[in-house]
């Protein structure tokens, strides 16, 4: 797919000389807190998930959330990843994930603005009727940006996910294609390049 640009952030395909950059994000203790990840990960492995996701289905390419930087040659820097996942055809529904890996991006609206671009994205260009995602009920940080891009909660799975010696719930939340409609009379990729010229 080409990449999908907004106000202050593009998304682009990751590349393998990416890994390396991803890597501090995926041993940082605060980044992972709330992640599937729970293990230190070496760069072997990073390279080994690389080429399982790369012979996936394309849909499901991670993406680098890249913010505006005039001081990089490109324009721009990589703070974090997102993707979507499990794909299923019939239903027309996906599984949704993002980690912004720089922290001092963190509580800035890029989260916000990277759901709402892959929301769009996921709506308006894939076809889906339903984008979903599962977040820990201890980060609040995550559901308030769910929140804020338009997700609703629809329900948990109690006691879901183990962690520090105890379980928490894990909340499932959604947006459906007429909820999208109503949400977000967004600007295309195209208008943002538009407004650069
Ligand atoms: C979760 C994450 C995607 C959010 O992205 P972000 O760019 O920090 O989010 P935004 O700035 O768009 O929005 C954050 C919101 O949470 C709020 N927030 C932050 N900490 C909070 C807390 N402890 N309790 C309640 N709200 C909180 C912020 O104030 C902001 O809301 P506001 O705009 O109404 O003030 C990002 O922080 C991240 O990737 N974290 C690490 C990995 C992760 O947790 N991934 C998600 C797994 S489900």
């Amino acid at each position: 797919m080409p990449n999908l640009f907004g106000k202050r952030i593009r998304l682009r395909a990751a590349e393998r000389e990416d890994l390396p950059t991803f890597m501090p994000w995926l041993n940082d203790p605060e980044v992972t807190e709330n992640l599937l990840i729970f293990t230190p990960m070496s760069l072997y492995e990073e390279e080994r998930w690389y080429e399982k996701m790369m012979s996936g289905p394309i849909a499901e390419h991670v993406l680098v959330i890249e913010s505006k930087n005039p001081d990089t040659p490109t324009g721009y820097q990589p703070i974090g990843t997102c993707s979507f996942m499990s794909f299923q055809q019939r239903h027309l529904s996906a599984e949704i994930g993002i980690m912004i890996g720089e922290k001092s991006y963190w509580d800035q609206g890029y989260g916000t603005e990277t759901m709402q671009l892959l929301i769009d994205y996921g709506f308006g260009t894939l076809n889906l009727h339903r984008i979903w995602l599962q977040v820990y009920a201890k980060n609040k940080r995550g559901i308030r940006t769910y929140e804020k891009a338009g997700f609703q909660y629809e329900g948990k799975f109690r006691d879901g996910h183990y962690q520090h010696g105890r379980y928490y719930d894990v909340h499932l939340m959604s947006v459906l294609r007429d909820e999208w409609k109503e949400h977000f009379p967004t600007e295309t990729s195209l208008s943002f390049i538009e407004k650069e010229k």
